[in-house]
């Protein structure tokens, strides 16, 4: 018998047959839309992130969002109370419209490029301004929207009116059988099922399903087959695709053989050129040794995350700066990170430099690119390359990784030339 690769396989989503690999999304713009755009030329789904667009608009298309947000909130920078910092929607709307307009435009290719959309940006308005980020990202032409961090349980009542919610693709990201239950239960007034559900499993990068305690329990091929299993026998027909810790073409192809619609990926493409990573961090990510990760619970959402502990976000204590971004504000303007802050700030009053360890402003060190979040398999990405002269390890192009996991067997990685 023949070894099989990825390649052997078809996504089947809809009526269309793709490369069974997707890239997932990352935010603030380290999924940028050249690696998403990358992947759909290739034939597979790449993601954008709809994580803080306008900051990331101002960064790629010279508008002025951040600024003209900060000099209408400035009178409150001094202020503990954040209630008031609210989103302009009609800013909300110009930075999706912007940056999936620019992406969709660029396309080329048999592939499809889809949003991640995170309920966990709450935003101190969260029905609102998810509503506002969707159906902007469909008028916008997005082949798909992933409903990413949280349970999403009245997420496609917020675009069910738009006449492009029945064609776009719409899937969901889960940690359990559970969540996808309830997902389906709460969602099923309207009339429409997910095309597609993403298993994500403990060994992700960005911030984990599960609890900082048991992460470590869960393991994602069971979870996998129990989400296959209830599906087949609730005869289901939606794609199941698993995530975290899919490092070589040959743990991607023994997901497909067990039953995977295909793979969804990451941490591989971190060390690539289209990477929005800089590229000093780029090579933080090589360096990592495994000791060099741990799973902590210093993001304000509440979920676990995993990062380098060398990551300079971690123990800063600015001052929140949600006059400026504020993106994890819950609908009563709070955020956990502030009450940290407040508490260190009482705590060290004749401190020059605050320390604040147990949260941080996940907004700002996300958007400076300061919280170096990764998958559990980083470790390995020194593997994947070759050092430069100047002791660089190279970067690798998109392509490169793609076909790497679309066509290696045996556990091998294709180094480049
Ligand atoms: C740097 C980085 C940032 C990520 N950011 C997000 C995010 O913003 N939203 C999300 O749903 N998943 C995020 N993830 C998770 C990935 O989309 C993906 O599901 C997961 O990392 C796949 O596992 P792997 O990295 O081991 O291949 C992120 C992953 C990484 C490595």
């Amino acid at each position: 018998m023949t070894t099989k690769c990825v390649d052997d396989y078809r996504f089947k989503l809809g009526t269309r047959e793709l490369v069974p690999i997707m890239i997932g999304g990352m935010g603030v713009d380290i999924s940028t839309a050249d690696l998403a755009l990358a992947a759909a030329r290739l034939g597979g789904v790449g993601h954008i992130s709809d994580a803080m667009l306008p900051t990331v608009a101002d960064r790629r298309y010279d508008t002025k969002f951040v600024k003209e947000k900060l000099k209408k909130y400035k009178y409150n920078v001094e202020n503990t109370d954040k209630t008031d910092i609210k989103f302009d929607l009609g800013v909300i709307e110009e930075a999706t419209r912007l940056h999936v307009g620019k992406t969709m435009a660029a396309k080329r290719g048999d592939g499809m490029v889809f949003i991640n959309c995170m309920e966990k940006l709450t935003m101190n308005a969260p029905k609102e301004t998810l509503k506002v980020r969707m159906n902007a990202a469909l008028d916008a032409g997005i082949d798909g929207i992933t409903l990413a961090a949280g349970l999403h349980l009245g997420s496609l009542a917020l675009i069910e009116d738009h006449p492009r919610f029945r064609d776009a693709k719409l899937g969901i990201i889960v940690s359990s059988l559970r969540a996808l239950q309830l997902f389906l239960r709460k969602n099923s007034r309207s009339g429409r099922l997910p095309d597609y559900v993403v298993v994500e499993g403990p060994l992700a990068g960005g911030h984990l399903g599960f609890g900082l305690e048991d992460w470590s329990k869960y393991d994602l091929a069971t979870i996998t087959a129990e989400v296959i299993a209830w599906l087949k026998a609730e005869h289901l027909d939606i794609p199941v695709i698993p995530a975290g810790g899919i490092f070589t073409g040959s743990d991607a192809t023994r997901h497909l053989k067990a039953g995977a619609g295909a793979v969804q990926v990451a941490t591989r493409f971190t060390v690539t050129k289209e990477c929005g990573l800089p590229d000093d961090v780029k090579q933080e990510y090589f360096k990592a040794s495994e000791g060099d990760i741990e799973v902590n619970g210093i993001s304000p959402t509440g979920y676990p995350m995993r990062m380098l502990k060398k990551s300079p976000g971690i123990g800063s204590g600015i001052r929140p700066n949600c006059e400026a971004y504020g993106y994890i504000l819950d609908s009563n303007g709070k955020c956990a990170y502030i009450d940290a802050y407040n508490r260190e700030v009482t705590a060290q009053p004749d401190a020059k430099k605050i320390k604040v360890w147990d949260k941080t402003c996940l907004c700002t060190h996300m958007r400076n690119f300061d919280i170096w979040t990764c998958g559990h398999y980083t470790y390995r990405l020194k593997d994947t390359t070759r050092k430069d002269d100047g002791g660089n390890y190279r970067l690798l192009s998109a392509e490169h990784v793609f076909r790497d996991y679309q066509f290696s067997k045996e556990g091998k990685i294709l180094l480049p030339e």
